[in-house]
């Protein structure tokens, strides 16, 4: 059935395919959808006399390269829904691979009360997937950034209200990566982390480069500076036989791999893909004696 709106959402398609969006006719389709309140199913059921002005407030920001979600005020992750604006990442459909091998190997072990640490939790997106999926972990979320934390903060807050018993499974910690949770060392069960990864100088698309933190962004010439902290940090937390799950960008497999050596006590690293194919994240297990 077409509709006024509908017409206007294929304009705005092609003024953002114009402007360079890589999913035009989607992301036109959603912006309409947070507008009205509707899903983006629903969109032909909106009465014309309902289109108002904010639409193409909306389409002319995402056009200027705004994320989306910056727009529309929200990200999906799995199951959740979390708050995002400026001053945090914004969670990625390639972490909610990783944070799903996670989830299944926490689902397979044995143990009561698994104690999870998510090392740059940004929007709190990794732990609070975790916490949903997991009932009976205990997540630490780890955040250096206190614009990104306070994002972490809300998301906590809100997941809480909306499932009481969770409360207290996911908290929040204010520090730096390379030397937070000392309490918790040789006791964790899964150490996950999507760093920032991304080599100094490279070149992103607008929507990264203006609007994702720096701090979510760049590691060192290399882009694996902050991956090799949390190998350090992973071999302090883990008990033996505790797990490692680090993101990394498509052409990193080999490199970050060889940060899991079986010298410094890991065993069984593995190269995982994500939904497109390409290599995503490196796993690990840590045997409890390493140089
Ligand atoms: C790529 S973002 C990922 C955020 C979130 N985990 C996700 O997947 O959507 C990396 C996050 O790590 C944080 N971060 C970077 N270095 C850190 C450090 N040394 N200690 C704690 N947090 C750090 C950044 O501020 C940012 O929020």
């Amino acid at each position: 059935m077409m509709s006024l709106l509908l017409d206007e959402v294929a304009l705005a398609a092609a003024r953002l395919a114009e402007a360079g969006v890589e999913s035009p006719r989607t992301d036109a389709e959603l912006i309409a959808a947070s507008v009205h309140r509707v899903k983006r199913s629903e969109l032909h059921t909106v009465p014309d006399s309902a289109f108002d002005a904010q639409f193409w407030a909306d389409v002319a920001r995402r056009a200027a390269r705004e994320p989306l979600q910056h727009i529309t005020g929200h990200a999906h992750f799995r199951y959740l829904e979390l708050e995002v604006g400026p001053g945090v990442f914004v969670p990625r459909p390639e972490t909610e691979v990783m944070t799903g091998w996670a989830i299944a190997r926490l689902g397979e072990m044995d143990v009561a009360e698994p104690v999870v640490a998510d090392l740059g939790t940004g929007s709190g997106a990794i732990a609070l997937a975790i916490g949903q999926e997991v009932p009976r972990a205990r997540v630490h979320a780890v955040e250096a950034d206190p614009l990104a934390a306070a994002w972490a903060e809300r998301n906590i807050t809100r997941y809480v209200e909306s499932a009481p018993y969770t409360a207290g499974r996911v908290m929040l910690h204010a520090g730096d990566f390379r030397d937070v949770l000392g309490e918790l060392d040789g006791t964790v069960d899964l150490v996950i982390s999507n760093p920032p990864y991304i080599p100094v100088g490279a070149s992103v698309p607008p929507e990264v480069g203006e609007y994702d933190p720096p701090a979510a962004l760049w590691s060192g010439a290399d882009g694996l500076d902050a991956i090799r902290v949390v190998e350090r940090t992973a071999r302090r937390l883990l008990r033996p036989g505790g797990l490692v799950a680090v993101e990394h960008g498509a052409t990193q497999g080999a490199a970050v791999y060889w940060v899991f050596p079986e010298e410094s006590g890991w065993r069984d690293t593995r190269n995982n893909k994500d939904l497109a194919g390409r290599d995503r994240f490196v796993t690990s297990t840590w045997s409890g004696e390493g140089a």
